[in-house]
Formats: C-alpha cells, structure tokens, sequence
C-alpha cells in the first residue's frame, strides 16, 4: 500500500487526476486535500467519494502545522500538489493571495516532505505540478521546451514560477525527490466558468455577451483535461527525478477563432440558427500584460514517456459543451453567489 497525497483535488484538474488514481490503483490510499475555496467543489468528484482508497481532507496548505501533522499521521510516499490560486484576472487584483497559496502554501508542503522523509528518499516523490506560463510569452513563431528561460509576466505566473525554482531548490540542496511538469491551458467538465471555455459556454447558455480581451489575436495551447491526467499519471510513476517535462496539446488557436468555433458546435447543440451565438461577441479592454502566445514543444514526455494527446479538439471540445449542457444544475451552483459579484467587477465597462 503506498500513502499518496493528492492537494487541489476538489478542483478543475486535480479532480480528474483524483479520479484516475482513485480508480487505476486501488493499492493505494489516495488522500485529497483541498481548502474547497470557490474553486473546490466535491460535487466534481462525487461519483468517487465512497471508494474504499479514498480519504478527502478539508485544510489549508498555508497552515504549516496541520499540513505537518497530516504528513505525520498518514506517512506519505508520494505527493502530487496542484493545490493553487489559478485564475490570471484574479491575480491582477489581489496578487498577495496568489503568492500566499502559491508559494507559501507550496513550501509548506515541501517542508513536511522533507520533514517526514528526513533523507530517506528510496520510494518517495514530490510532483509539482506547474504552467506553461512560467515561460512567459512567445512572439508568432516558436515553442516552449523545458530549457526556455523562465520569464513570467502575471502574478499568477510570477507565483507559480517562484514554486517552481523553490521545488528545484529543495532538490538540489536538500536531495528531496521531485518531478515537476509545465502545462498548456487544459479545457473540459468541472472547469469553473471564470476562465474562456467555459465562461463563454455559460454565456452562450444564457445569452450574455462574450466578452473576447482586446483583439482576440491571442493564442493558447489547448489540452483536453483527461489527457493532462494521463500524462501527470505517467510522469509520477515514471518521469526521471529532477526532471522536468513540459505536457501541450499540439494544438494551438487564436482566441477569437476558438471562440467562433465555439459559437458554431454550441447553436448546433442548441437547435439555434447558425451564427446567433456569434453575434454575442464583444471586444472589450485588454486584460493588462496580456501574453501573446504560448505553444508547447511536448517532444520529451513524447520520446521518453510515450505519451501524445487522444482527443483532438473537435471531440473535446464537443464532450465538454455536453457535459455542460447536461450539468445544468452544477453550472447554476458555481454561478449563484459571490460569482456574480466576480463577474460584475470583472467585466464592468
Ligand atoms: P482550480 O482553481 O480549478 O483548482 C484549485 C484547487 O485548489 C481548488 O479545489 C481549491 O479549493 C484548491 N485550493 C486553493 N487554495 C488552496 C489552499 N490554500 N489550500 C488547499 N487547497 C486550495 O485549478 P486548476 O485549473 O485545476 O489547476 C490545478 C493546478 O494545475 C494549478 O497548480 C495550476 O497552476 C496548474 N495548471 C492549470 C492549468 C489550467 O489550464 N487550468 C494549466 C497548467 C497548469
Ligand atoms: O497556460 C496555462 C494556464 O492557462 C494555466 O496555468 C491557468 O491556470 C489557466 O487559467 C490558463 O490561463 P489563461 O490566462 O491562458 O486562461 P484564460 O481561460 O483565463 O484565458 C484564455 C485566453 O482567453 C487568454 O488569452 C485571455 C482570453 N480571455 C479570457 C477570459 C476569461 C478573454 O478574451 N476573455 C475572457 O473573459
């Protein structure tokens, strides 16, 4: 039996990754830790929650002693953190939270590792899982590979990348076993709708407007989120220590044409005349230090791991607008409350 701690697991990501490890290895004990702020919600991991290897925590990981007690009570072998504040928009207003969580919260973490194995590291891993955005901005042409120079240009980004070099540190100073792996932006079901795909989803739902940043020249690399999964599940059992690898989806688009895309499979889904959900578009002001482009190299997980995306973007794109369709009530849960607090402040003209 192998003790596993998986942080962020209530969250976009880390409840698909939860889910995978909760199912593909029933050997181990997977403990989920997770603070449940507006971005955790169990009902993402729902269908999961009576297995036998399967423990939620509620806490802080900016809580140094209780996250030192857990190490101490469960022992455990392996630590997959995706716990984080991840939302760039809400760095820009409050950066300190991010650097709090972030960073803070990640070295926490990383002392209980070190505490509890004390130099006894046969068997043992720390996976920090991080963003393409530590890499900062590329201009039309070029990739991200793992020796691009860290140049980040968000508070989200800045936190990020200083949990990065702090994981980086404890491997060379302390010995502590690490992999950490820098992705694309992901997309599918349970993503909170603050971010493009699925804010612009619940708008089309609801016939709001579309509030597309500045031009909608901007250009991501997307990834379905399952696929992140199984890349992450692959990198923990069998990524080099010390390594990094970078995981993309080989599929990049503008913003403005992702968007026109998802107006066309979303009219058709629901039975609306062709281009009437285009006409919600609207440029509205730029989001400040706005990375032009990113675009992964995924070649090392590729040649060493064996791993590539399944779904292309067509398929993921229409699974997540039917699982949004058919979540009605998840998607009206995340949308009450304080989120339209966040969507008046956000998008005030
Ligand atoms: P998310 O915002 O959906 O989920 C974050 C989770 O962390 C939530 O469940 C939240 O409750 C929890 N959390 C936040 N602060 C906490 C704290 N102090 N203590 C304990 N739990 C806390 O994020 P996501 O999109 O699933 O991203 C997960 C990880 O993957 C992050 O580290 C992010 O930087 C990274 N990442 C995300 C993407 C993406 O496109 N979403 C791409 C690459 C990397
Ligand atoms: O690249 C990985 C990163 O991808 C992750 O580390 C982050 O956690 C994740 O949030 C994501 O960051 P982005 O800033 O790229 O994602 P977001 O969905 O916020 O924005 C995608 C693009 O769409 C970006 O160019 C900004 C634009 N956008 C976004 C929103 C929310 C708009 O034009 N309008 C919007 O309302």
């Amino acid at each position: 039996m192998k003790n596993i701690l998986i942080t962020g697991g209530a969250g976009f990501i880390g409840s698909h990754v939860v889910r995978r490890f909760v199912q593909n290895y029933p050997d181990y004990n997977i403990y989920n830790l997770d603070a449940l702020t507006y971005a955790g919600n169990l009902e993402n991991i729902k269908d999961i929650e009576d297995l036998p290897n399967y423990t939620f925590i509620k806490g802080d990981i900016l809580d140094a002693d209780f996250i030192d007690n857990l190490f101490d009570q469960h022992k455990f072998d392996g630590v997959l953190h995706l716990a984080a504040e991840s939302h760039v928009d809400r760095s820009i207003t409050d950066p300190l939270a991010f650097v709090k969580t972030n960073v803070i919260g990640t070295m926490n973490l990383l002392n209980a590792a070190k505490k509890l194995w004390n130099g006894n590291f046969e068997n043992k891993l720390f996976y920090h899982i991080s963003t393409d955005e530590v890499y900062g901005s590329l201009g039309e042409s070029g990739l991200f590979t793992e020796t691009t120079s860290y140049d980040p240009n968000s508070p989200y980004s800045a936190s990020k990348a200083a949990s990065d070099h702090f994981v980086r540190a404890y491997g060379e100073t302390y010995g502590l076993p690490y992999v950490i792996t820098n992705c694309s932006n992901n997309y599918g079901p349970n993503h909170f709708p603050e971010k493009l795909i699925p804010l612009f989803i619940n708008n089309i739902i609801e016939k709001k407007p579309l509030p597309v940043y500045g031009d909608g020249n901007y250009t991501r690399d997307w990834l379905f989120v399952e696929d992140h999964a199984v890349a992450i599940d692959l990198v923990f059992h069998k990524g080099r220590n010390h390594e990094t690898y970078n995981i993309g989806g080989f599929n990049e688009w503008k913003n403005i044409d992702l968007v026109k895309l998802l107006c066309t499979q979303m009219d058709s889904k629901l039975g609306r005349s062709a281009g009437e959900s285009a006409k919600l578009i609207t440029y509205v002001k730029d989001r400040p230090g706005h990375d032009l482009r990113y675009a992964i190299d995924a070649s090392k997980i590729n040649t060493e791991l064996g791993w590539s995306p399944s779904v292309t973007f067509e398929q993921g794109l229409e699974r997540t607008i039917d699982w949004y369709l058919s979540n009605e009530a998840w998607l009206k849960n995340v949308t009450s409350g304080n989120y339209q607090k966040y969507y008046e402040e956000q998008y005030k003209a």
